[in-house]
């Protein structure tokens, strides 16, 4: 369907709106070509009112860095929730910070369910933080990292997070069962397997000398399983010890 009240709406305000560019391309592009996703990218800046089209200040109490001021995040939001809940969606205000809980895929899971995501994109030492605690009336607000490294800006984070959403969708993944069998997927576990995938290999069955495992060719689709079991435990336990599960062993 590619009617207004129908997908999911995603709405993204950043000072760097071209950074969005790429959510046009792929999976998540054609999620939006076919209107099983709604994308409005604001720009941050159209929300000021000085020559300068200020949106940071520096911070009270002193420190390094810039803040982010709230009221063009004030003007912005107003405008988005204004137009958005005449459709009778509920919103969640997605922050992408280094500060935010740990993003993952049980949330991708989660907001894939949802109707409305709107991001807001921080730069700098990030947005002040009356912004979360005034919307927060409005709409479920959450405070998100993608890993324990600090990126310059949220945008970079939101195209990570609207790709692991957006392939959750019903009818974005051609072939559901990936999503089932993904790395991290819930219900991995209680399928007997842990936390990440093994190895995969297609055609040719040799390729520069080296052959594909020969359980893969032999048609016993009980060795097969049992076979890709193990290589997930090892691989979970060696590159991942704080996933592996011990009574996988
Ligand atoms: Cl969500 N934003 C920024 N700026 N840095 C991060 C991050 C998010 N997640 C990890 N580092």
């Amino acid at each position: 369907m590619s009617d207004e009240s129908s997908g999911m709406r995603v709405d993204v305000i950043s000072i760097f709106p071209d950074y969005l560019a790429a959510l046009g391309i792929s999976l998540v592009g054609k999620a939006i070509d076919r209107g099983d996703v709604q994308l409005h990218v604001h720009d941050l800046r159209d929300a000021t009112d000085d020559s300068h089209r200020t949106v940071d200040d520096s911070p009270f109490g002193g420190g390094p860095g810039m803040v982010m001021k709230p009221e063009p995040w004030g003007k912005t939001l107003d405008g988005i929730l204004a137009k958005g809940t005449a459709n009778g969606r509920t919103p969640r205000l997605i922050i992408p910070t280094p500060s935010g809980q740990r993003f993952d895929q049980e949330l991708a899971a989660q907001w894939a369910q949802d109707d409305w995501l709107i991001f807001a994109c921080g730069r700098y030492e990030g947005i002040d933080a009356r912004v979360a605690e005034h919307f927060s009336d409005q709409c479920e607000v959450v405070e998100v990292s993608i890993g324990d490294y600090v990126l310059a800006g949220g945008e970079a984070a939101v195209l990570v997070i609207l790709e692991a959403v957006i392939r959750l969708l019903p009818g974005v993944l051609g072939n559901e069962q990936s999503a089932i069998d993904d790395s991290f997927a819930p219900g991995r576990t209680e399928a007997g397997l842990a936390a990440l995938e093994g190895p995969v290999y297609t055609r040719p069955a040799t390729w520069r000398g080296i052959e594909v495992p020969s359980v893969l060719l032999s048609g016993d689709h009980g060795a097969v399983a049992q076979w890709r079991v193990q290589q997930s435990t090892d691989r979970t336990a060696q590159r991942r010890p704080d996933l592996s599960d011990s009574t996988n062993d």
